[in-house]
């Protein structure tokens, strides 16, 4: 199987936060914001394992500013490690000024996927072969965080 550079599957979306995302305050709900974040990051699964995907598992997320009704904001997700059929996406949440254009990172998770066959069992994806310093670091890190979650996935069980 052809292996990928993280840079190939990468997802950029935009989203406009409108009223019916928000709270009474005017501000972005958490719940809505979670499901940007896991839609941005199955995108990215997908054209990298080019299957259908599930979530297995989201990291802890943290809401780092207030993100307001009329706010664009931008989500990149990138694949940072991958296994034999799953694979570990990062998601940087950014709100984009308007009038400059500039990015405000204000939330960022890491988000497993499971690629699944037609019967809906776990099947292999590609290798990933990270090329800058920053997804080569990831991708080792990405190992010890994977390690860490299946730990707790069976102190769990
Ligand atoms: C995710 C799912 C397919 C895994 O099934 P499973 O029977 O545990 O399969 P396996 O044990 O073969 O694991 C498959 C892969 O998932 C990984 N995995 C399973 N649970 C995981 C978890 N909690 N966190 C991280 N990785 C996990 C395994 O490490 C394995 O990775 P690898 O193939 O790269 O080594 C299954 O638990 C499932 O369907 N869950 C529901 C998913 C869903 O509906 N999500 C959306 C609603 S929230």
């Amino acid at each position: 199987m052809e292996g990928k550079t993280p840079s190939e599957s990468m997802v950029e979306m935009t989203e406009l936060v409108l009223p019916n995302d928000a709270n009474a305050l005017g501000n972005l709900l958490g719940g809505r914001m979670m499901h940007w974040i896991d839609i941005a990051g199955a995108m990215a699964a997908m054209r990298h394992s080019h299957k259908a995907v599930v979530t297995a598992c989201v990291d802890s997320l943290d809401f780092r500013h207030p993100i307001r009704v009329g706010e664009l904001i931008m989500l990149k997700a990138k694949l940072t490690w991958v296994g034999k059929t799953s694979m570990e996406v990062k998601v940087k949440v950014f709100v984009e000024n308007i009038e400059t254009g500039e990015l405000t990172l204000t939330n960022k998770a890491y988000l497993t996927f499971v690629a699944l066959d037609e019967e809906g069992k776990p099947t292999p994806i590609p290798p990933l072969y990270p090329e800058t310093d920053e997804e080569k670091r990831d991708y080792e890190e990405g190992e010890e965080r994977r390690n860490a979650r299946l730990n707790k996935k069976r102190a769990r069980l």
